[in-house]
């Protein structure tokens, strides 16, 4: 069937396909589908719409956790991938690949500072992962401190990191990553002012430093604005306050940048360029390449040099996703994605705000670009509302339109369409919302 017509309804086939997903997959997983009350089985999708496999068609404000940037099945995406895998699908990385080198030198140009070295993975993950080998060769320290409400991953040392009780388990930790608070404008404490709340964290990471290490670090790592963890955005001078404190323990700076890379927050094409600073290293996946597996550490050239130990990852900068990332990255420069997320995520935020205003369940409208949440509470106070979130997520769905949930007690609605997501549509994804709020007023 072609991508974009209305597909045939077929009653039952999500529930026949959820019996056999259940009886194969990973249990966790079933519980976890769409976060809402009911599955969504994918039949297909093209640009900035979906088709479930009963023939219901949604438009999609999350793109698969802000990972399809550009449009369900792009034309040039979808191209370049085909002409790719007729040309060399795989080699690995013992051969040179003029593609992979490609994507390099493109990153190394519209990343921020001195960035100019990279090392391809296949997931934010691994990326996150090669970040903090780099900093520890390069530091010859072992701690790294990271925030609180952070996601950085799956993998054993990445769920150390992480710092939502409900993405760790295994019991296997890294006990030289360690978290501060993290700063989020809305949970601030009661009467205290932005600067005082600034000062507030400021000392905290001093007084971690001093007590928690022995005054040395590898890498203090953050995400500008935390993703999972509810769309936080740091304060202006955030990251500016911090530096001087992370070069004195003889850290780098580490910026995740997996879901606010690539002009998703307006204006730059890094989210870190907003707050004034240079990172020593970043770290991309999802919207880098529309949906193909794809994870990047870009780091300075004399952190790249420090790594001196054979590492490889089979997979990594395999030509298939490199001509995925290119033809996702070029689309992008092309289509100036970065000056429509700032001025479509106006709008978006625009709308937003006013919808929310009738609605004291709404605590909190924040994000940048093409990143804003609602804090989802019981209203006259600040105690996250979950039950609320999902009903949202539900209204939204029944009005066709899928939006995501996040942050540590599962309250706070993820809004992220296409980065090249027109006007018009962002009127149609708002009346829909505003519709779906309305259903759960
Ligand atoms: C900020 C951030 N870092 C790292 C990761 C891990 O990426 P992946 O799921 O590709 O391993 C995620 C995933 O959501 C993320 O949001």
């Amino acid at each position: 069937m072609p991508a974009d017509s209305v597909a045939p309804a077929q009653p039952n086939a999500t529930r026949d396909l959820l019996a056999r997903q259940r009886e194969f997959l990973l249990p966790v997983q079933s519980s976890m589908l769409y976060y809402g009350d009911r599955p969504l089985a994918v039949d297909h999708a093209k640009g900035d719409w979906l088709w479930d496999v009963e023939g219901t068609r949604y438009l999609d404000f999350f793109g698969g956790i802000l990972t399809v940037s550009v449009g369900h099945a792009n034309d040039e995406v979808v191209e370049a991938t085909v002409q790719q895998m007729r040309t060399a699908g795989h080699t690995s990385t013992l051969y040179l690949n003029e593609i992979t080198v490609k994507v390099a030198e493109l990153l190394a140009r519209i990343t921020p500072g001195r960035l100019k070295v990279s090392f391809f993975t296949n997931s934010g993950t691994e990326a996150d992962e090669m970040a903090v080998m780099a900093a520890r060769t390069f530091t010859g320290h072992r701690d790294v401190i990271s925030l609180r409400h952070a996601y950085s991953g799956r993998s054993a040392s990445m769920m150390a990191m992480t710092a939502h009780a409900n993405w760790r388990q295994g019991g296997v930790y890294d006990g030289h990553i360690k978290q501060v608070r993290s700063p989020n404008l809305y949970r601030k404490p009661k009467g205290m002012t932005e600067e005082g709340y600034l000062d507030f964290l400021v000392d905290d990471l001093a007084d971690f430093l001093a007590t928690c290490t022995d005054g040395k670090i590898a890498a203090f790592m953050a995400e500008p604005i935390q993703g999972v963890g509810g769309f936080a955005v740091a304060p202006a001078d955030y990251f500016r306050r911090i530096e001087p404190l992370v070069r004195e323990a003889g850290g780098l700076l580490i910026v995740d940048e997996v879901q606010t890379g690539w002009g998703r927050t307006g204006t730059h094409w890094c989210g870190i360029e907003h707050w004034g600073v240079e990172p020593d290293v970043m770290t991309f996946a999802k919207g880098i390449a529309n949906g193909a597996p794809v994870g990047a550490t870009v780091m300075t050239p004399e952190v790249a040099e420090s790594v001196r130990a054979f590492t490889l990852s089979t997979y990594g900068g395999n030509p298939v996703s490199m001509a995925q990332a290119y033809a996702t990255l070029t689309y992008m420069e092309r289509h100036r994605v970065p000056e429509n997320a700032e001025a479509q995520g106006a709008r978006l935020r625009a709308r937003l705000e006013a919808m929310s205003a009738p609605h004291p369940f709404v605590g909190d409208v924040r994000g940048m670009g093409l990143m804003q949440a609602l804090e989802m509470v019981v209203p006259g106070s600040q105690e996250p509302d979950a039950a609320r979130a999902n009903a949202l997520l539900n209204a939204a769905r029944a009005e066709g339109l899928l939006i995501g949930k996040g942050g540590r007690w599962g309250n706070v609605m993820r809004i992220a369409p296409m980065l090249n997501v027109s006007a018009e549509l962002i009127d149609e994804g708002c009346d829909r919302l505003e519709r779906a709020l309305a259903r759960i007023a």
